[in-house]
């Protein structure tokens, strides 16, 4: 069983995962991208029941994100199919183990048979407590920020926990938005690729050489051990005992320095 390298009593985290180098994983193994997708869609499974142990509280996990829609067509429909049988394969699953589901992203642009199926899973699952896992589809991080600038009217003058619930309601979030914490990066690429922008201000990066589908809870552990050996600072001056000053104003720990 994994075993937690966050102390007792500890915040739990939220890390937040741009699950990339599955083509590539397929090309190394002679595969298709199709079936690198496939590989990468089994991995999650693992990770997912080894987050609590690891002190995390939130998931977000980068599927597909709107710059995707470039891709080839054939590639582009497979994903959509692959998304739509794991939420249905998977949604039971979440719910017996305490995990809520949310698809985070632009819903207007996908099949209406996948949003069933992320409505189906995000109702099945809404009382989860154990997790939250937030799983991004069709997202732009810039697209989100732009819709959430865009609620306001001419009159209202946006607060930083405002803004966070716009934000929050551009995504279909379904809960408040919350800081990552640790965002890691597989495939070997040093980049951001528009995820979590807002909400990454004062994430501490981590960018992991090995491909997504051989990703396991072993590396999520490893990474999150990574995590506590680092000195957090948020501007101020060390020693800072690792807990991000509050806003004032904003609602609790959901509400930390968004
Ligand atoms: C990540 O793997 C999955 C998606 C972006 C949908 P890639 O398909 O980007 O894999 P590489 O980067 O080409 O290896
Ligand atoms: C980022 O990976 C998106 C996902 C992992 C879903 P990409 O493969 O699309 O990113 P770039 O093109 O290398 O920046
Ligand atoms: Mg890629």
């Amino acid at each position: 069983m994994v075993q937690s390298t966050l102390k007792d009593g500890a915040t739990p985290l939220h890390v937040a995962i741009i699950m990339d180098g599955n083509g590539r994983w397929a090309t190394r193994h002679g595969l298709s991208r199709s079936f690198g997708h496939r590989a990468g869609a089994r991995a999650i499974p693992g990770v997912v029941r080894a987050a609590p142990n690891c002190g995390i509280g939130t998931l977000s996990l980068f599927a597909f994100s709107a710059d995707n829609w470039g891709r080839p067509c054939a590639e582009v429909d497979e994903l959509l199919a692959l998304f739509q049988h794991f939420l249905e394969g998977e949604a039971a699953r979440c719910r017996a183990e305490g995990v809520r589901l949310s698809i985070i992203g632009r819903r207007d642009r996908l099949p209406s048979s996948l949003c069933r199926a992320i409505h189906a899973a995000e109702q099945q699952s809404v009382d989860g407590r154990a997790l939250h896992l937030r799983i991004a589809i069709d997202y732009s991080s810039r697209g989100s920020i732009l819709e959430a600038a865009r609620s306001y009217s001419g009159a209202s003058v946006p607060t930083s926990a405002s803004f966070a619930a716009a934000l929050a309601r551009a995504d279909h979030s379904g809960a408040p938005l919350t800081a990552v914490d640790l965002l890691i990066r597989t495939g070997g690429e040093h980049r951001l690729s528009d995820f979590l922008l807002w909400e990454s201000a004062y994430a501490e990066l981590l960018f992991l050489p090995i491909a997504w589908p051989d990703f396991t809870d072993k590396d999520l552990t490893e990474a999150v051990a990574e995590f506590t050996r680092r000195e957090r600072r948020f501007g101020a001056l060390p020693p800072f005992g690792g807990t991000p000053p509050r806003i004032p104003g904003a609602q609790g720990a959901a509400c930390r320095s968004i």
